[in-house]
């Protein structure tokens, strides 16, 4: 007999364990206070969770249309004609997936091929590599550089042949809380018209920006809304993670692929909770302002914690992440200081190279998710001083 076959498949072998969920697990094991996984711990809006109450009593429990509620395909449409000017067809050009996580691989697999090229920026957001393996695409990577972690253009250009197919953007990014620019995107928008590529663009952290930083959907640029799958979610921005919610947008050319692939992956994301995120689209303009008002709190006083106990670190300009560089605390490299915050101090954090092809990219660099109360990064920041404290001495 040969080798045993009840093993994983090789693609799902490939996948490097989650090192955030590991994390999280960690934390959990010492008590320690987690700023590890971005997870609000903090309670959604009370006017959401009545909706999707009365969405289970009024019964929409059955399977809804496998690309969305109507409704809430067009309460997505009347979302983004009123936030960027945006028309979209909520009949062809919007599918409701569960989380921007099933919008991103539904999109990989549904528009990619085996062997097209796809760039992305790196640091990333740990999801898009194993979406770049289970598509069969072949990721071409750019560097995001400190303190604003910005791009080189003559390393972008050169990143895109004839073989690319795609770019994935995240803005506002996770992990560097990088907000990209009008230019920036300008100079994206224009490498995709020449080589006739598509521009896969995660906006889950879309209404969390600071000091008047403006999120800009490339959709909005000049022949960009025919070439751009701009992905969102109500996890984010409603403190709904747990829900599952997210959606797709884009060209009904680009659409079918996406539709197909979603229908066979998952049917359709939860109908009560579509529906009660019609309520959510709905909320007035106070919402998204308190919303940005209290995050930019926690971000103040995470980076007071920050410069106060020795770890280095740039404001974000979006998101609710912080990189900090850690090298000069003397607790080794980033994997090691992550441990040692989470056993010794009790706090978690991820270790950069996570976010990195080369582990070594991120060795100096753990990651802070601060969006949590301002109770919890209080207690954070006590536990973080006793180890300048004694770092010190
Ligand atoms: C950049 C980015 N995209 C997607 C997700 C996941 O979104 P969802 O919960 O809607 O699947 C996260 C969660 O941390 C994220 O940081």
């Amino acid at each position: 007999m040969g080798p045993s076959k009840l093993h994983a498949s090789a693609k799902a072998s490939s996948f490097t364990e989650s090192v955030i969920r590991d994390m999280t697990r960690l934390a959990n094991l010492h008590g320690a206070i987690n700023l590890g996984q971005g997870f609000p711990d903090f309670a959604a809006p009370q006017a959401l969770k009545d909706a999707a109450a009365q969405a289970i009593a009024g019964d929409h429990n059955q399977y809804p249309i496998t690309w969305g509620v109507p409704a809430f395909r067009e309460a997505i449409a009347s979302k983004y004609l009123r936030d960027y000017g945006m028309t979209v067809d909520p009949e062809t050009e919007i599918c409701v997936t569960c989380g921007s996580t099933e919008a991103m691989i539904a999109t990989m697999l549904g528009v990619l091929d085996p062997c097209d090229e796809v760039v992305i920026f790196e640091p990333f957001y740990e999801n898009y590599g194993p979406d770049s393996i289970l598509s069969g695409a072949v990721p071409k990577l750019v560097t995001l550089r400190p303190p604003d972690w910005t791009f080189d253009e003559a390393e972008l250009r050169a990143a895109f042949t004839d073989q690319t197919r795609a770019i994935v953007i995240n803005s506002p990014n996770n992990p560097t809380g990088k907000v990209f620019t009008r230019e920036e995107l300008s100079l994206i928008a224009e490498l995709c018209g020449q080589h006739d590529a598509i521009a896969i663009t995660d906006e889950i952290y879309e209404h969390i920006t600071y000091d008047g930083a403006c999120h800009v959907p490339i959709a909005t640029l000049d022949g960009m809304a025919e070439r751009t799958v701009t992905i969102s979610a109500l996890s984010k921005t409603y403190s709904v993670t747990g829900w599952r919610v997210g959606w797709a947008i884009t060209s009904p050319a680009l659409m079918g692929g996406i539709r197909s692939v979603h229908d066979f992956l998952t049917v359709a994301a939860a109908a009560p909770l579509q529906v009660a995120g019609i309520t959510a689209l709905e909320l007035p303009a106070g919402y998204y302002a308190d919303a940005a008002a209290e995050y930019a709190d926690r971000r103040d006083l995470m980076m007071s914690i920050l410069a106060e106990t020795g770890f280095e670190a740039a404001p974000p300009a979006g998101a609710y992440y912080v990189m900090a560089d850690c090298s000069h605390l003397g607790l080794g490299d980033d994997v090691a200081t992550a441990r040692h915050l989470v056993e010794h101090v009790g706090v978690a954090t991820v270790p950069g190279s996570s976010f990195f092809s080369r582990p070594e990219d991120g060795a100096h660099l753990v990651r802070f998710a601060f969006c949590k109360t301002l109770a919890t990064l209080g207690a954070a920041g006590e536990r973080l001083r006793a180890l300048h404290g004694s770092s010190s001495h």
